[in-house]
């Protein structure tokens, strides 16, 4: 079977977030299955593409609007990747150096989608599913159905994945005249609210919708931003598929940016060692356990509440902290104006690490995330494959993914996103700390835990089954 995988993100090559993580994995687990999967995705102009080489595989044009636009897509086909990424060039639109932010986005993405559609139709021999990703790819769905020139495409099943609810991409109507002509009285396919609407565009052309868990599937029938009625109406063709976790990149026993390698039968030295590293570079104290926050610093992670959650618990025990992430100025500011409160025992790296963010997943010794919202979260899949125990707000894929201790599990979790209730986790955490052997033991057990991509990647190629006609 061949999948086209349709994306903004995908690592190595562009990541803000776990998008890129799923991409960068998901077409290579797909592939071992036998299958032919494809990423394709914006250029972007970073250290990744200077280094790498591309071929120039087709050239085509698109009209946005009044413009005739000429693309170029480049192919990058490297055996470490697992998988052949394409990537759409258009001078001044798509060639930036960050993935979003921009004030054309609207522009952007659009040029994108009716990139790809062309490429589908004139460059690819065969294509029997297009999967998009998230609200940047949610007009493709509706183009193939609807959209003049894309008869040739009508047959070939969709599938929209929705990794994050938060993002919709509304637009105003008069965007519209950017897309290629079709037929108007199809217009309410595209909008919600009063608005054009990328996201829910998506879920109501796709054919399948999937969310990357069960429970946040669950969650946006009663609370999407506003989709919610629109979740319950299209509830048959929806699904939770769990993501999973590249356990050839993320394997404590081989990631090379670990200061040292370890398994479950060495676990306590390399941990050692990768803590020590940790304490050593950011002038913290070795003998107290080292809690770590790691992510984006936005209402959604709960990252607003962290200055507070840090301030009291530090006041209150001997703990360590660590936090590496950038968002919200506000944040970033007070989180930085606590070095000077918590000498020897506090770090901020306000940035974006990718090696430090693995050191830390293997030298913490546990790992906050009091995320108000998370889709499906992969912090707490690498925490546990680490070895460092996740402290979770009971959350979309966190409530999947994470079992208290309490009852019979291996991490702490909290209901609410309250000061209170993280402090009181960290407390629980700390009683855990204390009984080492019990904590080991904890240690030993979440390394176990099979977080790969084998199952869902499966799930996923059964759903494209149920949806192409048999020959
Ligand atoms: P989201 O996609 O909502 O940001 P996920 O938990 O799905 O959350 O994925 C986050 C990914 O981004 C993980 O791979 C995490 O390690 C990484 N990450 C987030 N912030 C940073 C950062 N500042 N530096 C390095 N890696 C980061
Ligand atoms: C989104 C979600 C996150 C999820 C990721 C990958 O960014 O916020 O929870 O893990 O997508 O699906």
């Amino acid at each position: 079977m061949t999948i086209l995988h349709v994306s903004f993100e995908c690592y190595p090559i562009a990541k803000v977030g776990g998008l890129a993580d799923v991409l960068g994995s998901l077409p290579r687990y797909q592939n071992n299955f036998g299958h032919s999967a494809h990423v394709i995705m914006p250029f972007i102009d970073n250290d990744f593409t200077k280094k790498s080489e591309f071929e120039k595989f087709y050239a085509g044009a698109i009209v946005m609007g009044d413009q005739r636009i000429t693309y170029t897509v480049f192919k990058l086909t490297s055996p470490d990747l697992g998988f052949t990424v394409y990537m759409v060039y258009i001078p001044k639109l798509l060639d930036r150096s960050s993935v979003y932010g921009h004030r054309d986005e609207a522009e952007r993405s659009v040029a994108f989608q009716l990139s790809v559609l062309d490429f589908i139709n004139n460059a690819m021999q065969h294509c029997d599913i297009v999967h998009c990703h998230d609200h940047h790819t949610g007009f493709v769905p509706f183009l193939m159905t609807h959209g003049q020139g894309y008869m040739n495409l009508r047959n070939i099943p969709t599938v929209f994945t929705i990794h994050n609810a938060q993002y919709q991409g509304q637009l105003g109507y008069d965007k519209l005249n950017l897309l290629p002509n079709f037929d108007r009285q199809k217009i309410g396919l595209l909008d919600w609210d009063q608005r054009v609407n990328p996201l829910a565009a998506g879920i109501k052309n796709a054919w399948k919708v999937t969310t990357v868990s069960p429970n946040y599937m669950k969650e946006l029938q009663n609370n999407a931003n506003g989709l919610e009625r629109l979740l319950q109406n299209e509830s048959k063709k929806c699904k939770g598929i769990l993501n999973g976790i590249d356990t050839a990149t993320w394997n404590p026993e081989t990631d090379a940016m670990l200061v040292k390698n370890y398994k479950i039968g060495t676990l306590v030295s390399g941990r050692k060692a990768n803590k020590k590293w940790l304490c050593d570079h950011f002038d913290l104290t070795f003998n107290a356990p080292l809690f770590a926050f790691i992510g984006r610093l936005v209402h959604e992670k709960g990252a607003d509440l962290l200055p507070e959650i840090i301030e009291e618990s530090m006041s209150n025990t001997n703990i360590n902290c660590i936090v590496l992430g950038s968002g919200h100025q506000d944040t970033e500011e007070k989180l930085r104006s606590l070095k000077d409160v918590f000498k020897h025992r506090y770090h901020a790296h306000i940035g974006y690490n990718e090696q430090l963010s693995h050191r830390i997943y293997a030298g913490a010794d546990f790992l906050l995330m009091p995320s108000r919202v998370e889709p499906c979260g992969l912090n707490q899949m690498y925490a546990l494959r680490y070895g460092t125990l996740p402290i979770v707000r009971r959350t979309g894929g966190l409530k999947d993914t994470v079992i208290d201790i309490g009852d019979g599990g291996f991490g702490i979790c909290h209901d609410q996103v309250l000061v209170w209730d993280v402090c009181y986790s960290i407390k629980r955490a700390l009683a855990l700390y204390e009984n080492q052997n019990a904590y080991k033991k904890l240690q030993r057990q979440i390394m176990k835990i099979d977080h790969s991509w084998d199952r869902s990647a499966q799930e996923y190629i059964n759903l494209y089954n149920s949806l192409i006609p048999p020959k």
